[in-house]
């Protein structure tokens, strides 16, 4: 090889071996980067695998703890619970109910695996019988104002339940101000508000509303979620919610938007949650039960791109797998 002036730089030189490319790696992920999304049901001895999403379950509050534990096995310390509730009606009042599915979580978790930190799904999809995320009017058009005091009341419930932070996914305007005031009032002054800041009306929740019996029984969710084809909003939007008092913010989906996660991650200078969400997981389930790729590999892979593009932590339901991949080495 000729030599010029300078000597040749040959990146490849770092890249020979695990202990060489460890010098240059950017990127490192591990378990405490996790949050497990679990939903929880009432009745006793269910464990119902949800069929779009293998290796997802729907557990009874008697199965919770061994949920927990596992996650714990695996070094997973951060959980996001969603309800299944026994009944829903049209204003979704489960959802504030003190012994609710979710509050009684909440105080089984606090009680049983006190190193386990409790994030809390605030939003009216799951309890609504029409599921949308709100109190409709008559043409069933989701209802800013009035839905704010409810989407309030359930996240105040939830944190006298013993949840360490609350996760409003409803994207009704001017949630966190009225939400941030309420927990506030109610001497929650401590509970953390993770903002879906910058969430998108998107083809990806598919498996998830299987999975949350949150399905809308007629239209959309467009007239509350974003448009696919914005980025500026998507960073607006963050920016709302922390002049709001958001604590958190959040890009859901993680995949298809990572260049709106890298901004807002960039721009704001806030904590920044990614959600990769139920259709990207079912997308790699089912391309791996095919064999046609290798799972393992390509959800390291897929993790670590969200983590470079921005991500403080990620919302995962390969939380559990990920994390024993990554003890193997
Ligand atoms: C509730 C909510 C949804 C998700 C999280 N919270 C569904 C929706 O907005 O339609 C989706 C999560 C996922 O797909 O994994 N509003």
């Amino acid at each position: 090889m000729e030599y010029g002036k300078f000597p040749a730089y040959r990146p490849r030189r770092m890249r020979n071996g695990e202990l060489a490319r460890n010098f240059i790696r950017e990127t490192v992920i591990s378990a405490d980067d996790f949050i497990y999304p679990l939903f929880v049901k009432p009745g006793e001895g269910k464990r119902d695998e949800i069929p779009s999403m293998p290796g997802v379950f729907q557990v009874s509050l008697d199965n919770l703890m061994d949920e927990i534990n596992e996650l714990l096995d695996c070094g997973v310390h951060y959980v996001l619970l969603f309800g299944i509730p026994a009944e829903k009606d049209e204003i979704g009042s489960s959802a504030w109910d003190e012994h609710g599915v979710v509050q009684e979580a909440c105080r089984i978790i606090r009680a049983q695996a006190p190193e386990m930190y409790i994030i809390t799904d605030v939003c009216m999809c799951e309890y609504t019988s029409h599921g949308h995320c709100g109190k409709l009017d008559e043409h069933g058009y989701v209802m800013n104002d009035e839905t704010l005091k409810l989407l309030a009341n359930e996240a105040v419930s939830q944190a006298a339940a013993g949840a360490h932070m609350v996760a409003p996914s409803d994207m009704m305007d001017g949630r966190i101000q009225f939400m941030r005031r309420a927990l506030d009032d109610a001497g929650y002054q401590n509970v953390p508000i993770m903002s879906y800041s910058t969430k998108y009306a998107s083809g990806f929740y598919g498996p998830f509303r299987d999975a949350a019996d949150s399905t809308p029984a007629f239209g959309d969710r467009r007239a509350y979620q974003m448009d696919p084809a914005n980025v500026e909003e998507g960073v607006r939007e963050a920016f709302y919610d922390i002049a709001e008092g958001a604590d958190v913010v959040m890009v859901k989906p993680a995949l298809p938007y990572l260049d709106v996660l890298q901004r807002v991650k960039s721009e704001t200078k806030f904590p920044t949650v990614a959600y990769n969400v139920s259709g990207e997981y079912s997308m790699v389930k089912a391309a791996a039960a095919k064999g046609w790729i290798d799972e393992k590999r390509v959800v390291l892979e897929l993790l670590t791109s969200i983590k470079r593009a921005g991500a403080d932590m990620i919302i995962t339901y390969h939380a559990k797998e990920a994390a024993r991949w990554l003890a193997e080495g």
